[in-house]
């Protein structure tokens, strides 16, 4: 069943009291959701036990983690593990962000293996993909993201690939105020659903949920998820306020 799921990326912001104070402040207005509709909040690691126990017992606001490490333990001065994160009551972990790319130089290749820790932790994986502007103004960003999904999660087996959900985040559009066009969205999410259907079919494609990112503001987020293949938000900026945070769930609710 695919789901809709809006999930706030909080990155490296807030204090721990402004962070407990950002929760409680999203309770207040938090709508009613069904089943397939989903919250995710993503603090920073030193937030995740306090933001753990702020959600407990809430079946549709999970939590969840900025990245974990690609090794299951070991001598890796200030990592956190997957199963440290499991341990604390993770249920989604975001990897592959453009910043984790770009500023820490992560490959391909330990995105890949940070993917495989989070699913033996039976966590699901919020896998990050998006171009820079020049291969958007070169026009090559199908590519350049099929190459992306394709290195990522190709080699996990059909089981696995349930517990994946995808975010398309073109790099131009985070933090920048310049919003994908739904036109530019929708075209990108229906590649990316093409090609998880080239390689497992109709029905894992059909099931797989592909968030949006990059400047998603309550100002366009409900014409974005009005999209036929995109099925929420993936929000940075607009999650450090509880209001905006909400319009935005809002808009997810209303689908
Ligand atoms: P902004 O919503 O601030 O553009 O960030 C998007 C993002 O990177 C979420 O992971």
């Amino acid at each position: 069943m695919r789901k809709k799921i809006v999930a706030a990326n909080w990155k490296m912001n807030l204090t721990l009291n402004e962070g407990a104070e950002l929760v409680n402040e999203i309770f207040k207005g938090l709508p009613v959701l069904n089943e397939e509709k989903k919250v995710v909040i993503a603090p920073p690691y030193l937030h995740i036990v306090q933001t753990g126990e702020q959600l407990a017992g809430m079946i549709d606001v999970c939590l969840g983690a900025q990245n974990c490490h690609s090794e299951t333990s070991g001598a890796y001065t200030g990592e956190v593990s997957a199963a440290m994160l499991k341990s604390a009551g993770v249920e989604y972990v975001i990897l592959g962000h453009s910043e984790r790319r770009e500023y820490f130089k992560e490959s391909d290749a330990t995105v890949a293996k940070k993917v495989n820790q989070a699913l033996v932790n039976e966590m699901q994986v919020i896998f990050c993909c998006g171009e820079p502007l020049e291969v958007r103004d070169a026009g090559t960003q199908n590519d350049y993201v099929e190459s992306q999904v394709k290195a990522g999660l190709f080699h996990l087996s059909d089981e696995q690939l349930k517990n994946v959900v995808i975010a398309y985040e073109p790099i131009w559009a985070i933090g920048t105020g310049r919003v994908a066009s739904t036109e530019q969205a929708q075209d990108m999410h229906a590649h990316i659903r093409g090609v998880i259907r080239a390689q497992y079919g109709d029905e894992a494609a059909g099931d797989m949920s592909i968030l949006y990112g990059g400047s998603c503001k309550p100002t366009n987020a409900a014409e974005l998820f009005s999209c036929a293949d995109v099925d929420g938000g993936l929000i940075g900026g607009a999650s450090l306020k509880a209001a905006e945070f909400l319009d935005i769930i809002e808009a997810m609710a209303a689908l």
